[in-house]
């Protein structure tokens, strides 16, 4: 291309900014570094000058980026998106999306709540098909997240009397719809969420349709579903405080273990990794603490996927002690995952401190991710860019 030819910036839906050249469409890949990316008007701002605006979706050297960091230790670096993504949606949030992740996970668009809120037999595709269709655009892939749980369930499924044969039948439709839906665009399901309960890690009934009238056989049923729909996307199962030891963690252990033995099929564990730092710095655990852990399942044959990643720090009035072990607790779990071959992915749960779940959950809590809300890079980006550089 020369100088000379005219270039005109589009936007193709949510497929990201496309250079229009005659008929041909070619992908924006440069930043105004090296590339001619046509006349620029005096009054813009270059792309080097502020890398967040809206043209500037582009892949910046890979060892800049924490999917290019990630890649190069075969890891794939992911981020949960919320309303942010898919209402008002600044440009900016969207560009570090595609710039800094390679797997992306719907927030709350593939949950039962949203996904299959409405009635049996309606399904709403249209904001989770978006996130798929930005993830295709951006080479990123798709986490499922998530096909069972006892929260956000709409009301027409809590509020009707099911017996254990439909209800088993309703769990399989749904299913069948999502799994079928994107056959072939997800790569791993988060199948069954928070089975087990804190504490004394018995299987949790309260609150959950599933095991109280299907019983404990609801997670073999849905695990076995969605291999036969979608027979290439890993299956997970996932939970929260599975990173300590303690009854939980056996639990899970107990029922996987099982799950193997009875033939069902599971690929991997997703450890939650909702962290919180405590005055005395404590929280999260150590590197070596974390290795154990994801050699405990790994043992089993399993993949391990860090699967919701925050550490929540108090809000206001965190001490240095609170902050630097804050940014420690990232390098843990970072670093502990390289260390261990079969931890294959690790996802931040929101992009940045403002669309955090954290701080409606747990008053007095926050600022719990990697950006904030201008999008800068925090300390806590720089302990995981550091572990993902080292061993
Ligand atoms: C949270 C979302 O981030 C919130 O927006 C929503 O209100 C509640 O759910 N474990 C999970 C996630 O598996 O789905 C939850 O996400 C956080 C805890």
């Amino acid at each position: 291309m020369t100088d000379k030819m005219t270039l005109s910036l589009r936007r193709a839906g949510r497929l990201g900014y496309v250079l229009a050249f005659g008929t041909a469409l070619v992908a924006l890949d440069g930043c105004g570094g090296g590339g001619d990316t046509g006349p620029v008007a005096p009054t813009e701002t270059t792309c080097q000058q502020d890398p967040t605006q809206a043209k500037c979706i582009v892949t910046p050297p890979a060892n800049t980026t924490l999917r290019g960091l990630a890649a190069a230790k075969a890891r794939s670096f992911g981020v949960a998106v919320d309303a942010a993504f898919f209402g008002a949606n600044p440009a900016a949030y969207d560009a570090v999306v595609a710039r800094e992740f390679n797997l992306i996970v719907a927030g709350n668009v593939m949950k039962w709540s949203s996904i299959h809120r409405d009635a049996r037999y309606a399904y709403r595709w249209t904001n989770p098909d978006s996130m798929v269709r930005f993830a295709q655009a951006n080479t990123m892939n798709v986490r499922g997240h998530t096909l069972v749980w006892h929260q956000q369930n709409p009301t027409w499924l809590t509020s009707t009397t099911w017996n254990p044969e439909t209800l088993k039948v309703v769990l399989k439709e749904h299913i069948d719809s999502v799994v079928g839906h994107y056959k072939g665009k997800v790569v791993a399901w988060d199948v069954v969420n928070e089975a087990i309960n804190d504490g004394n890690g018995t299987l949790r009934t309260t609150g959950s349709p599933w095991a109280s009238t299907i019983g404990a056989s609801y997670i073999d049923l849905a695990f076995r579903e969605a291999r036969a729909v979608d027979p290439a996307a890993l299956l997970f199962y996932n939970d929260y405080n599975l990173e300590f030891t303690g009854a939980k963690q056996d639990s899970a252990f107990v029922m996987i273990s099982g799950m193997k033995a009875r033939g069902v099929p599971i690929d991997g564990i997703g450890f939650q990794g909702h962290f919180q730092i405590n005055t005395d710095g404590s929280g999260v655990p150590s590197k070596d603490a974390l290795i154990a852990t994801f050699n405990r399942f790994a043992a089993l044959g399993l993949k391990i996927h860090i699967t919701e990643l925050d550490i929540r720090i108090r809000t206001p009035g965190a001490t240095s002690t609170e902050l630097t072990a804050q940014s420690q607790g990232y390098a843990n779990v970072v670093s502990a995952c390289l260390a261990v071959p079969a931890c294959e992915a690790i996802v931040v749960w929101g992009l940045n401190d403002g669309e955090s779940w954290v701080p409606g959950t747990f008053p007095g809590y926050g600022q719990a991710l990697l950006f904030d809300d201008t999008f800068a890079r925090k300390a806590t980006y720089t302990a995981v860019s550091t572990a993902l550089s080292g061993g």
